[in-house]
């Protein structure tokens, strides 16, 4: 069995994170969200890995290599373009091969990973087995209907009026017959080929489509809520480690991992927290569900459930709550007359201000 993992798109939703780098390579917990599928994909012993790269292809290949950092052998396929999840399967053809395979998408993250599906699947070996799990917001994904005795009866994307609040997970399971569904589609409203149209395709033609209700932890971490909400589950259960300096004024309470070379000056840390290899905290509050990644340097700064990315510098500018601040940002206090907001920020940049008076 082999596995095509998806790690192309343009992250339009993250923006502008996603301006410059790619959004699989956002770190949760200290660690690219790619990173634990291929892990998930290692452990149920697929090694065969394709890696469906786009416009952030330098960026993929540079952080998973060959993949024997992860104990598989990667192959990368270029897409021209984010024409779709079924784009994929089909100019994924000459890798694949006649094998059966799992279709994992790199900004998925299902906790427990995936080796008890695969195992399933090799066991029923139908043409295709699906994973659903119930959401609040089903118009936001690919939905399914089911009918008796977990029949699937019909598949719709991002449907305005869902037939039931069962989304389809961003891991799928084939055998060959999918490469001719890919084939027979056409281009859905927002131009992509449809992996659920492909889906749906064969179980229109009588294939044996399975579905598995996923009861564990899933997100879709595509937008910066998700990508909080996942940072904040695997945090919670990170093994605590104090591999950095703390000084005698520093104070460290719950679970919380200091990587090497990170120091605490007069700062507290209350977990479940993660601050990364080289950061310095100086007069810092960090509070739960916050990482702080390599290299930062934070200065009178209260910061919690937030994610900021290396070498950023915040200083000295009161609490900062629910963000995801980038690569090398700056945030920082000023003294100058005028006394203004002075901004410099990308495209589709957000920034909230807590006003005084509260407008
Ligand atoms: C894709 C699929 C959708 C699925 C989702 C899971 O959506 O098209 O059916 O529910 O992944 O993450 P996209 O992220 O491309 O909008």
């Amino acid at each position: 069995m082999k596995a095509l993992v998806l790690a192309g798109g343009s992250g339009t939703r993250l923006r502008p994170i996603t301006h410059t780098s790619a959004k699989q390579l956002v770190p949760v917990a200290n660690k690219p969200v790619l990173f634990y599928g291929l892990e998930a994909i290692r452990d149920a012993g697929i090694l065969d890995v394709g890696i469906i790269v786009g416009e952030t292809a330098a960026e993929i290949e540079n952080a998973v290599g060959d993949g024997s950092a992860f104990g598989i052998r990667v192959t990368y396929i270029q897409q021209e373009a984010p024409l779709g999840l079924a784009h994929a399967v089909l100019i994924a053809r000459d890798f694949l091969a006649d094998e059966p395979f799992v279709m994992y998408l790199g900004d998925n993250l299902i906790i427990g990973g995936v080796a008890s599906f695969v195992e399933e699947f090799r066991r029923t070996t139908p043409d295709a087995l699906i994973l659903l799990t119930k959401v609040d917001n089903p118009s936001a994904f690919g939905v399914a209907e089911l009918g008796a005795e977990g029949r699937i009866i019909r598949l719709v994307e991002k449907p305005q009026d869902p037939p039931s609040d069962l989304a389809l997970v961003g891991v799928y399971m084939f055998g060959t017959a999918v490469h001719e569904a890919v084939r027979a589609i056409k281009p859905s409203a927002r131009g992509e080929l449809e992996i659920t149209e492909a889906i749906q395709w064969l179980v229109d033609g009588g294939h044996e489509v399975a579905s598995h209700l996923v009861e564990g932890y899933w997100k879709d971490t595509g937008r910066l809520a998700d990508m909080l909400e996942t940072n904040r589950h695997l945090l919670e259960s990170i093994e605590p480690a104090i591999h950095g300096s703390v000084d005698a004024d520093s104070s460290i309470v719950g679970r919380v991992v200091i990587e090497e070379g990170a120091s605490l000056v007069r700062s507290t840390v209350r977990g479940p927290a993660i601050i990364g290899r080289g950061t310095t905290l100086v007069d810092t509050y960090v509070g739960p569900f916050t990482s702080i990644f390599h290299s930062c340097a934070i200065e009178r700064t209260e910061i919690e459930y937030s994610i900021v990315l290396e070498r950023a510098t915040i200083r000295g500018i009161g609490r900062i709550e629910d963000s995801l601040i980038g690569r090398d940002v700056e945030v920082v206090p000023s003294a100058a007359l005028p006394k203004a907001h002075r901004l410099m920020l990308g495209d589709h940049s957000r920034v909230s201000v807590a006003t005084t008076s509260g407008h």
